[in-house]
């Protein structure tokens, strides 16, 4: 099935999940729309980011994408029932693959988790590692200061490393093993939180879990695309993509050309879909 696939992020967080899926299934043609305009999500109550998420789902629709890959934590964490049960397409999220991820590593059955506010608060991956491995305990930290280093680009900036020891701190005291990065945006910043946790923590990736499902899943189905990748993947922000290409540029490790502003509130009048939202929550 030659259609693409679609991916929604707050920002450029969702470029990680890109470069994963672009490394296991580089045939696949991906449209990827980033809410430049609206980023944090990861600060926002669970009912606007439903609204936001459900809006940039439908907005992805239009290119006829055959499967949705929610590439922002905050989003799968509030949004992800609400998709999938108003789509008819399939949706996946990066808590889920993440949570099992960290279930097959840990030794200690101590699990760390960084995130944004609405994650952490969520208890969403708590949830999911119980459901999976009851005894496991999982310490939570919420780190908003490191999505706009990201953002801005400091990767391996002094103030990111301080900022970083100064949120794992208690983290360390609990003796975890195993820590995800349940943000998007922190594979960007592996490399920077490997040098302070120490080697000795294993620090899970959920884009890479993630494109692992993706591609289970269209295998499963058989919505593999079929021959050569002919299209190039697009990209669409709701804001400044001048950034967005150079952050992102960097990040991928090549170039992001030609990425698209999308006039987002014409297109939300446009569709209408203001009026159509059912939303859960509060
Ligand atoms: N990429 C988002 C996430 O994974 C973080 C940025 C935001 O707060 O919107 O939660």
């Amino acid at each position: 099935m030659n259609n693409p696939i679609g991916i929604f992020d707050s920002g450029i967080g969702g470029l990680t999940v890109v470069k994963q899926l672009r490394k296991l299934l580089p045939e696949e043609h991906l449209i990827y729309f980033g809410d430049t305009a609206r980023i944090p999500y990861g600060t926002k109550s669970q009912r606007l980011v439903q609204q936001y998420a459900l809006q940039d789902a439908h907005f992805l629709l239009q290119y006829n994408v055959k499967m949705i890959v929610v590439a922002c934590n905050s989003a799968s964490a509030s949004a992800l029932p609400l998709l999938q049960e108003q789509l008819d397409i399939p949706v996946i999220g990066v808590v889920a693959p993440g949570a099992s991820a960290a279930v097959d590593l840990t030794r200690n059955n101590k699990v760390g988790v960084i995130g944004t506010t609405a994650t952490v608060n969520s208890q969403a991956y708590t949830r999911e590692i119980h459901r999976l491995a009851p005894e496991t305990e999982v310490f939570g930290q919420p780190c908003p200061l490191l999505v706009p280093l990201v953002e801005e680009g400091w990767i391996d900036d002094y103030v990111t490393v301080l900022t970083i020891k100064k949120y794992v701190h208690d983290l360390l005291r609990q003796h975890i093993d195993t820590l995800i990065l349940g943000c998007t945006h922190y594979p960007v910043l592996e490399q920077t939180i490997q040098k302070v946790v120490g080697d000795a923590i294993r620090l899970i990736d959920s884009g890479k879990e993630t494109a692992q499902v993706v591609k289970e899943l269209l295998t499963e189905r058989k919505m593999l695309h079929k021959g050569k990748k002919t299209e190039q993947d697009r990209f669409f922000v709701s804001d400044i993509p001048a950034k967005f290409e150079e952050v992102g540029s960097r990040f991928l490790g090549q170039p992001l050309e030609r990425v698209e502003r999308v006039d987002f509130d014409q297109f939300l009048i446009q569709s209408g879909l203001e009026k159509e939202l059912q939303l859960q929550g509060n």
